[in-house]
């Protein structure tokens, strides 16, 4: 793979892992294109089912979820073990060069527990993107798991929101792109319709808004960051055939942070 092909990086929201998921092909499609892929995934929902199989009862603060030790260790099984594998079997089976890491190897992501009441959540996020490159100068498609290192406290492992991964990770990559592939068309005003184009004079408005929230917050933020690191954002519905080369055809709509 040349060095100074364009960087996608592409992240996969847990509520679009397992449906009729059609982007793995399109990541081979667009690695054959020649543009280095990489890709972050989440995995909310298989947290929570292992949680309630292994009897931890789920904690929220505030809306958010507490990561307490017992859940740690869940996350990082669920996500850095069984859904980051899972994902980079299938890609292998389409002919994608695949291979998993966490936030946790090689120095990728480091994070601090900004907000306490939240457990072992990484906040104030810094990214090592030397082994992405490495990775993809070589030819592999980094399929990243949302684990991070703790910056404070040597060996402490740390959960961390899969979108803010993606950000900081595509600024320290210096991606062209960062796309978001999720459940609903992009950002939706209070009526429901798609807006699709947010300034990022008018972004910080929006996160304020109200109209924005939850799942869609950490996702306008990591745009808004990556948009003034002069990375291309967005976020698309990404359930339907297809949705990720329409989307850099210009073909499907959704939301671009500009
Ligand atoms: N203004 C908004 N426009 C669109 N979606 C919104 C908005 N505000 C909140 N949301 C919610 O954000 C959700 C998408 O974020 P969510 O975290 O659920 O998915 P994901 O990040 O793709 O997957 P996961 O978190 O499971 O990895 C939407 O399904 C919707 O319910
Ligand atoms: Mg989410």
């Amino acid at each position: 793979m040349e060095a100074d092909s364009p960087i996608i990086l592409i992240k996969i929201g847990g509520s679009t892992l397992g449906s009729e998921d059609t982007s793995f092909a399109d990541v081979a499609a667009l690695q054959q294109q020649g543009a280095r892929v990489v890709i972050v995934h989440g995995g909310g929902p298989a947290i929570t089912s292992w949680m309630a199989t292994m009897g931890i009862r789920a904690e929220f603060v505030r809306g958010l979820r507490v990561t307490d030790g017992p859940s740690l260790e869940v996350a990082t099984a669920v996500l850095a073990g069984l859904i980051n594998k899972q994902l980079v079997s299938e890609m292998r089976s389409l002919g994608v060069n695949a291979v998993g890491v966490s936030g946790a190897d090689g120095g990728l992501l480091c994070g601090r527990i900004t907000d306490p009441d939240l457990g072992f959540v990484a906040g104030e996020l810094e990214a090592d993107a030397s082994l992405i490159e490495r990775l993809t100068d070589a030819g592999y498609v980094p399929v990243v798991s949302p684990i991070a290192a703790s910056a404070d406290d040597a060996g402490q492992l740390l959960n961390v929101n899969a979108d803010s991964a993606a950000g900081a990770l595509a600024v320290a990559l210096g991606a062209q792109r960062l796309v978001f592939l999720t459940d609903v068309d992009g950002i939706l005003n209070a009526d429901g319709r798609l807006i699709r184009r947010v300034p990022l004079d008018t972004g910080e408005e929006l996160l304020h808004s109200g109209i924005v929230k939850g799942g869609m917050l950490p996702k306008l933020e990591a745009c808004i960051l990556a948009a003034r690191a002069g990375v291309k954002a967005g976020i698309i519905n990404g359930t339907s055939a297809g949705a990720l080369p329409s989307w850099l055809e210009g073909s499907l709509p959704g939301t671009a942070v500009v």
